[in-house]
């Protein structure tokens, strides 16, 4: 039951001192954030976890992406692990290495001498993609740097290629001053339908990944309507993974930490609807009782692999720790984890 499984984590937790590190996402469940020495959105857990060298163990309750960003980061004596090895990511499984390769090579091809294409993944991508961005000149994003990323690879070319996540790479795209004529979207299954518009490829400056998150899908512009409605001095604020029109009709956008931030910020008796994944919407109501916070979709339902980390997983990999075994590491091969590193030292030295 829960009671013993918060007694055993606590327990290995306090055994390994430490030589251990916890990172939570702020999408993970009540029952695990309160074991994480560190909380952040997917750019401040790439950082901390190349800031920790004096952890043996960096246990990552996240999903597979970040883990595997984590182990490219943090040195090579560190050990990443991931408690429950099948918490991945939709979005990120919207793009593979043949894929964004064939893409690649198809847009040289078509653009030719004057392509001048940059590869931008967003974090929220499988190590090889980001290891296609180093070798080839590009970069990594996170929700919350994805202008300063913009900016960064408009100054190294003239198209930018952005994948997994259309949404993403357009609303960052709008908040540039790129018109949407001068957009196309890339669908890796069905290349031909941008081929086919051959003049608005040729004008294009960002080519967006028909890639998308799921939970921020669900949220629309009748529910911000209906927020609006019934509470009419209420703050909308969302995550830029939501569709354009969502984004264009809330308030405020940007990265979990972001969100986090302003409505700490803000004053009690404030009011906030937000476009986010709901164990985060849940904690931030309920550690701010003074003002209104909830969330936009009323059927809400949790990001699907984050709530994969339950704590009897947790339990299960810190006990193991204990003894001495790693179980459900998270490994990139070197010549993976080179290229990768590659275009996340990149993102992390943007000022
Ligand atoms: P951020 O924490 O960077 O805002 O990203 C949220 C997310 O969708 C992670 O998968």
């Amino acid at each position: 039951d829960g009671a013993e499984l918060d007694r055993r984590i606590s327990q290995a937790k306090a055994a390994l001192g430490r030589r251990l590190l916890i990172l939570g996402h702020h999408y993970q469940r009540d029952e695990i954030i309160k074991y994480a020495d560190l909380r952040g959105d997917s750019f401040k857990l790439a950082q901390q976890a190349a800031a920790r060298p004096e952890a043996d163990y960096i246990v990552f309750c996240g999903v597979h992406f970040m883990a595997e960003s984590a182990d490219i980061l943090s040195a090579p004596h560190q050990q990443v692990i991931l408690p429950n090895p099948t918490a991945g990511c939709s979005m990120a499984d919207m793009a593979s290495i043949a894929e964004v390769e064939e893409c690649w090579e198809t847009l040289n091809e078509v653009l030719g001498e004057e392509a001048g294409l940059v590869p931008v993944t967003y974090i929220n991508s499988a190590a090889s993609l980001k290891a296609f961005c180093g070798e080839h000149g590009g970069i990594v994003c996170t929700s919350s740097n994805a202008f300063k990323v913009m900016e960064w690879a408009f100054s190294r070319g003239r198209r930018l290629l952005f994948f997994p996540d259309e949404h993403l790479g357009r609303n960052t795209g709008h908040a540039y001053g790129i018109p949407e004529e001068e957009m196309i979207v890339w669908n890796p299954k069905n290349p031909q339908e941008a081929l086919d518009d051959e003049a608005r490829l040729q004008r294009a400056r960002l080519i967006l990944w028909k890639g998308y998150c799921s939970t921020h899908m669900r949220f629309s512009v009748q529910q911000i309507a209906k927020a609006r409605a019934e509470h009419p001095d209420i703050t909308v604020i969302v995550h830029p993974e939501c569709r354009r029109e969502v984004v264009e009709a809330a308030d405020l956008y940007g990265s979990t930490e972001y969100i986090i931030q302003q409505i700490e910020q803000a004053p009690a008796g404030s009011k906030w609807a937000v476009g986010t994944e709901i164990n985060l919407v849940h904690r931030l109501a309920q550690e701010h009782p003074d003002k209104l916070i909830f969330c936009l979709d009323p059927i809400v339902c949790p990001c699907s692999t984050m709530y994969r980390i339950h704590p009897a997983y947790l339990a299960w990999v810190l006990e193991a720790l204990v003894e001495g075994q790693v179980i459900n590491q998270v490994k990139v091969a070197p010549e993976v984890a080179h290229w990768a590193r590659v275009a996340l030292d990149r993102m992390l030295a943007l000022k």
